[in-house]
C-alpha cells in the first residue's frame, strides 16, 4: 500500500503542479474546486488505473481473474505516463459547463452555495435545514440569471421533480415535511443526534485504515465527530453488527466498485468486520486499488474494484478534428460497463456500484463505439459537459447492472459524496475545520451531480418490472453527508502526504474523503439496513 501511495502521491503533486489557477472570479474558484476533487480522487488512483488500461485492453481475462492483475501487473512505464494532463485545467471561468450547465449554475451560484456556511455552535441535533433555503434560493438565482429561458425553463422542470426526491432536508424540525409523510421510514430524511458510544473501531484497533484518513493518529485533537448517529424520522438505524452480518453473509460474496470514496467505505466495513474476525487477504493489485478479502470462518468474500466512472473507459490518443492536435484522453464508452466489475459481479449476493468527481475530467464520449461529443476547456468541439453523460452512462450502468449473466443479487447505488471546502478552494486556502456536524450549505456540483443520479434512478427504475425493481436500490447518503462537514481529515493527513503535495500556497487540505472512524461508517449501517431484507433473509 505505502509503496502505490507514495507515487501516486508525486503524480498527485504533478497534477497540482499543473494547476495555475488564476482566482479572478468566485466562479472561477468553484472551478478550480472541479480539480481539487479530481486531484484528490486521483491520489490513490492512478496506479491501477495504468493497471487497469492494461486491463481493458487485454480482452478477457481468464478463469482465475483474482490473479489477473499479477498476471499483468501495471508496466513500470505506465506509471509516469501523462495520464495527469488529463485533469481538466479549469482556469477559465465559462469553459468548463456546457451552456446547459451554465444555464443551471447562473454565475455566482455554485460559489454562494459555497461560501461562508451557517455558524456552526452545539446543537442538540442537526438536520440540513439551511441546505434547503440554499437550494431553493440558488433555484431562484438559477432562474433569474438564465440566459436562455426557454433552456431553463425545461430544466427547471426536471430540477422541480427531482427536487423533491432529491433535496436534502427541509425547512422545520422535521425533514418529513417536504414529503407527505406517512410515518414510513425513509432512511435519508432525519438528523443527526448526540450519541454517548464511542465508534465501534478506531486506529488501534483496525488495520485497514488508510494512512491519509487516519485522522486521530495524524494528531487531530477533536473527537466530538465521532459522537452523533444519524436518526432517520421514522426508524433507527442499528450499527452494523459485525458477527450478525457475518453469520448472515455466510457463503455468499460482496463486491464494491467505485472511486477512492468507494474505497474509503469499504475500508470502514473492513474495520467493523475486523473486529469480528480479521479476513484473509486473498488478492490485492500491486496498487491495492483492487482487493479480495475471505472472511474464512464464514466463507464471506469481499471485494473492491476500481472503476472511478463505472462505465469502460479507455486512455488513448485522439485527434481534436478543429485543432488536428493529437494527445491522450479519456474515451468515456457510455453504454460499456468497465469489465473489472461486471466480472466480479458473477455470484455476488450485493453489489454495490458508485462514482462521482471522476467525471468532471477532460473526455471523449461514445457510444455504439462512436464520439458523440466531448467535454474538455476551453469548450470542444462538440461540447456536451459532463452532467448529461454523466446521467446516461448511469442509467446504463444500473440498467446493465441487471442484465449480467450471473449475477441475480442486489444492485445499491450509493448517491454522490459531498465535499466540503470552505474559506477557499483546494488550492486558495479552503479548510473543513468544523467540529460539530451541520452548517455547510449545498454546492452547487453536489446538487447537479445528486440530482442527475436521481433523476436516472429514478427514471430507470420506472421502467423496470417489479422483480427487477426490487434487486435496484439507491443508498441515498448525500444529504446526511452534507450536514457532516465535521468528518474529513482537513489538515490531518499523514506527514509524508502533506510534505509531497505542499506549494508555495501551502498544505493543502483533504475535504472529500472521510476520516476512519467517522460519519462514512453510517452509510454501511444505512447499507445494511437497507438491504435488510437481502441479507438476513
Ligand atoms: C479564457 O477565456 C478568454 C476569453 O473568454 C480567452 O481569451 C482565453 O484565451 C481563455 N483562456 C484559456 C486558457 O482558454
Ligand atoms: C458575484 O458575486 C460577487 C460578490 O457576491 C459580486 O461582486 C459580483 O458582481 C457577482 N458577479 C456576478 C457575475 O454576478
Ligand atoms: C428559509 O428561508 C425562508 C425565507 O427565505 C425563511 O423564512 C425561513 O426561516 C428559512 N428557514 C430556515 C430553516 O432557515
Ligand atoms: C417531528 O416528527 C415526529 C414524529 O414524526 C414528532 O414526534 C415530532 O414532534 C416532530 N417534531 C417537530 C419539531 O415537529
Ligand atoms: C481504541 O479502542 C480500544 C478498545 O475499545 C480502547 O481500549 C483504546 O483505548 C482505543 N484507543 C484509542 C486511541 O482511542
Ligand atoms: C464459499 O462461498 C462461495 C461464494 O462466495 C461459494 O461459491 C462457495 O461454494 C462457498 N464454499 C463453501 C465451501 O461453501
Ligand atoms: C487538419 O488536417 C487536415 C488534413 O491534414 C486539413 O485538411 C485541415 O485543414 C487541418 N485542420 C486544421 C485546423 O489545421
Ligand atoms: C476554522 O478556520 C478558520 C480560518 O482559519 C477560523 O477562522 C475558524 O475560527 C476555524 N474554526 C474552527 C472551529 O476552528
Amino acid at each position: 500500500m505505502g509503496r502505490g501511495q507514495q507515487r501516486s502521491v508525486n503524480i498527485c503533486v504533478e497534477v497540482q503542479g499543473n494547476g495555475k489557477a488564476h482566482m479572478e472570479s468566485e466562479l472561477m474558484r468553484s472551478m478550480a474546486r472541479q480539480r481539487r476533487v479530481v486531484c484528490v480522487a486521483l491520489f490513490t488512483a492512478l496506479i491501477t488505473f495504468s493497471a487497469y488500461v492494461v486491463y481493458i485492453n487485454s480482452g478477457i481475462p481468464p478463469e482465475e481473474d483474482t490473479s489477473f492483475f499479477d498476471v499483468q501487473p501495471a508496466p513500470a512505464s505506465l506509471l509516469d505516463d501523462p495520464l495527469m494532463e488529463d485533469v481538466p485545467s479549469l482556469t477559465n471561468s465559462t469553459s468548463t459547463l456546457t451552456d446547459d450547465d451554465q444555464t443551471q449554475s447562473g454565475k455566482n451560484v455554485s460559489t454562494s452555495a459555497y461560501s461562508e456556511g451557517s455558524s456552526e455552535g452545539p446543537s442538540p441535533a442537526v438536520n440540513s435545514d439551511n441546505l434547503l433555503n440554499e437550494t431553493f434560493q440558488n433555484n431562484l438565482i438559477q432562474a433569474e440569471v438564465s440566459p436562455t429561458p426557454s433552456q431553463s425553463l425545461e430544466e427547471e422542470e426536471t430540477d422541480d421533480q427531482v427536487l423533491e426526491e432529491a433535496t436534502p432536508a427541509s425547512t422545520s424540525q422535521n425533514t418529513s415535511s417536504l414529503q407527505p409523510s406517512n410515518g414510513e421510514c425513509d432512511l435519508k430524511r432525519g438528523e443527526w443526534i448526540p450519541d454517548s458510544r464511542p465508534p465501534m473501531y478506531n486506529s488501534s484497533t483496525c488495520r485497514y485504515i488508510q494512512a491519509f484518513q487516519n485522522c486521530a493518529k495524524n494528531g487531530r485533537p477533536d473527537d466530538g465527530y465521532l459522537y452523533w448517529k444519524w436518526k432517520p424520522d421514522h426508524c433507527e438505524v442499528p450499527r452494523v453488527d459485525a458477527r450478525a452480518f457475518l453469520t448472515a453473509m455466510r457463503n455468499r460474496l460482496m463486491v464494491f466498485a467505485g472511486d477512492s470514496i468507494a474505497r474509503n467505505q469499504i475500508q470502514s466495513l473492513l474495520c467493523v468486520l475486523a473486529q469480528v474476525e480479521d479476513p484473509k487477504d486473498m488478492y490485492h493489485s500491486e496498487d491495492d486499488r483492487n482487493h479480495i478479502y475471505l472472511f474464512q470462518s464464514y466463507n464471506f468474500t469481499l471485494r473492491i474494484h476500481w472503476a472511478p466512472y463505472l462505465v469502460r473507459v479507455e486512455d488513448k490518443p485522439y485527434t481534436w478534428p478543429d485543432s488536428n492536435k493529437t494527445e491522450i484522453v479519456t474515451h468515456v464508452y457510455l453504454d460499456e460497463l468497465a469489465e473489472v466489475w461486471v466480472k466480479a459481479a458473477v455470484g455476488a449476493d450485493v453489489l454495490q456500484l458508485s462514482a462521482g468527481q471522476w467525471w468532471y475530467k477532460k473526455a471523449i464520449y461514445l457510444e455504439k463505439g462512436e464520439p458523440i461529443g466531448c467535454h474538455t476547456d476551453p469548450p470542444c468541439f462538440n461540447e456536451l459537459g459532463f452532467a448529461k453523460p454523466y446521467g446516461t452512462g448511469i442509467a446504463n450502468v444500473l440498467k446493465g447492472s441487471l442484465s449480467i449473466p450471473g449475477f441475480s443479487g442486489t444492485t445499491v447505488y450509493r448517491s454522490f459524496a459531498p465535499d466540503h471546502f470552505e474559506g477557499g478552494d483546494w488550492d486558495t486556502g479552503g479548510y473543513c475545520n468544523r467540529t460539530t456536524p451541520g452548517g455547510v450549505p449545498l454546492a452547487y456540483l453536489t446538487e447537479l451531480m445528486y440530482s442527475a443520479q436521481i433523476k436516472q434512478f429514478k427514471s430507470v427504475t420506472e421502467e423496470l418490472d417489479i422483480v427487477a425493481r426490487n434487486r435496484l436500490k439507491l443508498l441515498d447518503i448525500t444529504n446526511l453527508a452534507q450536514i457532516r462537514a465535521d468528518g474529513h481529515p482537513n489538515s490531518y493527513r499523514n506527514q509524508q502526504d502533506k510534505i509531497a503535495d505542499k506549494t508555495p500556497e501551502g498544505i493543502r487540505n483533504d475535504c472529500l474523503h472521510w476520516c476512519l472512524p467517522g460519519p462514512i461508517d453510517t452509510w454501511n449501517d444505512l447499507l445494511v439496513e437497507s438491504l435488510r431484507d437481502v441479507i438476513f433473509r
